[in-house]
């Protein structure tokens, strides 16, 4: 039955509420063991579907103008229902035959054991902590181990290795966060020893190269810096994902091969990837890499094949090993796949977004 506001008149409402009261009260009375009274409960004053609350939705149907008296008069049916409800409860309890059971209210030491107990906040561990383990899974899945490097580096790892010349816009003190030398008035960004936050991961190519031979096939996940002015898709930290492969005969085919079967481990079957060609110091040829994702191309990192510079410069002979390089924007990924606009909304720490992850 179709059911418009104002079809019912306020005399049937209160009927109705008259009739509920005594049958409500009437229930209670002869409700001589707890299962008796719960059943009682439940049918009239139950909190989803309890009579009472079939007659408070119904309230909808009174004309505006007889909506507060049918309110007043529901309160009052209300209040009967529970007195009855109460000394049948206390009766229970107290009285002679009647078992405590679920009817206790109060047991004697003043606990409630009918109280819904305290529920307690547990923690989630962060998106991007969670992202980064997911694309760790992947990556190692295709023979990449992961490796770490200090997010304060010196120019060498973060610039001259990487084939990035003194002159070179990169290394502008505007547009890096270099570090103050105790006892200096100023920042001499050209200094050898200059410190910054690392800006890219491509540092940690370095430090993994100096120190093992080929073959290498690591990935690195972790902070860079950069002075940006935070937006909806800029923020002065993210994370980057960098990967390498350094052995005889490595290829750019397997560069798009790799990132087209993380691509579609992390993100699904629908992608598909494109290079762009770009430029990187310490990549030659260097490519932008975008995926098509249901139906978008994104742009998500630079790669290319390592500079035959940069092999020279950790001491690899360019003549018997190739290799390539990528790093990948973590909070791009993230995002993509979760459906979040805002880079902001993943480090304000407001607990709402944190816990739907
Ligand atoms: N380091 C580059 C950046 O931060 C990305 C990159 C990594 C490009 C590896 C090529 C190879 O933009």
């Amino acid at each position: 039955m179709l059911v418009r506001a104002g079809i019912m008149d306020l005399t049937q409402f209160v009927e109705r509420l008259e009739a509920l009261a005594v049958q409500a009260e009437s229930a209670f009375v002869a409700a001589s063991t707890s299962d008796a009274y719960e059943a009682a409960r439940v049918e009239f004053a139950g909190a989803r579907s309890g009579q009472i609350k079939t007659l408070q939705k119904d309230m909808g149907q009174l004309d505006a103008a007889d909506r507060p008296a049918g309110g007043k008069k529901l309160n009052e049916a209300k209040a009967r229902i529970q007195a009855a409800m109460d000394a049948a409860a206390e009766r229970l309890t107290n009285g002679s035959g009647g078992s405590p059971g679920k009817v206790a209210r109060q047991s004697a030491n003043g606990l409630d054991p009918t109280l819904p107990g305290l529920s307690r906040h547990l923690g989630t561990v962060h998106p991007i902590t969670q992202t980064i383990e997911h694309l760790k899974e992947i990556m190692g899945r295709l023979g990449f181990s992961p490796v770490e490097g200090p997010e304060v580096e010196d120019t060498w790892h973060n610039f001259i290795a990487l084939n990035i010349p003194e002159d070179h816009p990169a290394r502008d003190p505007l547009d890096n966060f270099y570090l103050a030398v105790a006892g200096a008035s100023s920042i001499d960004a050209s200094a050898e020893n200059a410190r910054l936050l690392r800006s890219q991961t491509s540092t940690v190519q370095i430090r993994v190269m100096e120190n093992t031979q080929p073959p290498v096939r690591v990935i690195s996940l972790g902070r860079v810096y950069r002075p940006d002015e935070a937006d909806r898709t800029h923020f002065p930290m993210f994370h980057q994902m960098e990967g390498l492969w350094v052995d005889r005969g490595v290829t750019m085919a397997h560069l798009k091969s790799v990132l087209r079967m993380f691509a579609t481990a992390y993100l699904g079957e629908d992608v598909t990837i494109r290079f762009r060609p770009s430029f990187f110091p310490f990549t030659e040829p260097s490519v932008e890499v975008d995926f098509l994702w249901n139906g978008n191309w994104m742009e998500f990192g630079g790669a290319g094949m390592v500079d035959p510079n940069v092999l020279k410069a950790v001491g690899y002979d360019p003549e018997s090993v190739t290799g390539f390089a990528f790093g990948l924007g973590v909070e791009r990924l993230c995002m993509r796949r979760h459906g979040v606009e805002d880079i902001r909304d993943l480090y304000r720490n407001d607990l709402r977004f944190l816990h739907q992850f």
